[in-house]
């Protein structure tokens, strides 16, 4: 499914050397001929992260829910600059056979991950923050959550790398899935399901 050495070797220089603009390494990407690996999806958000500045042109919110804005897309990789007001989240999803790497331009965002309980239900695995200026990859496989809840208030951008692009993904209700109350007073589960999601 991935391929090694698929990223052109300008983007790969690029990423140490700061060589050229924003155009010249969305302009290499048509060069693409396979999906990207993990370490390369991480190396490409490397260099794109040096455009920051010409990249908060994409920037666009929305008061009803986080905002996915599209930088680049082939039949290999797709680009979106995420923008996110204080408390907007996603669903807890997954990203049914691409790799996604997340590159923080600005504020601070939260990824709470799920995984299967045994019994059907997702259980919560645990949370954590990503700040500015720090790149987090996933596994196609991986099911999570990814949230502005920042206590500063801050808004979040975030610059998103999908390889392949996502054509779908799992989307699952939050009624199913399980939590426990450890102190024993409570605990709640329903059976399991997901339904997929079209991604535009
Ligand atoms: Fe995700």
């Amino acid at each position: 499914m991935t391929s090694h050495a698929a990223l052109p070797k300008e983007i790969a220089d690029q990423a140490e050397t700061n060589s050229c603009g924003l155009v010249s390494t969305l302009r290499a990407l048509h060069h693409l001929n396979a999906h990207l690996s993990e370490p390369e999806v991480r190396k490409l958000l490397e260099s794109l992260a040096l455009h920051r500045d010409e990249l908060s042109a994409f920037e666009r919110f929305d008061p009803e829910s986080y905002c996915r804005n599209r930088i680049f897309s082939n039949g290999f990789v797709d680009l979106l600059l995420l923008c996110w007001k204080p408390g907007q989240k996603t669903p807890i999803h997954d990203h049914s056979g691409s790799v996604c790497g997340v590159y923080v331009m600005r504020g601070e965002a939260s990824e709470i991950g799920f995984s299967p309980s045994g019994h059907g239900p997702l259980v919560p695995t645990g949370t954590h923050t990503v700040a500015a200026g720090n790149i987090t990859v996933s596994s196609h496989d991986d099911t999570h959550v990814v949230a502005n809840y920042a206590k500063s208030g801050e808004e979040l951008v975030t610059l998103h790398c999908y390889s392949p692009p996502l054509q779908s993904m799992r989307v699952f209700a939050e009624k199913e899935t399980f939590f426990a109350d450890y102190t024993g007073a409570t605990e709640r589960a329903t059976t399991s399901g997901y339904f997929h999601v079209e991604i535009e």
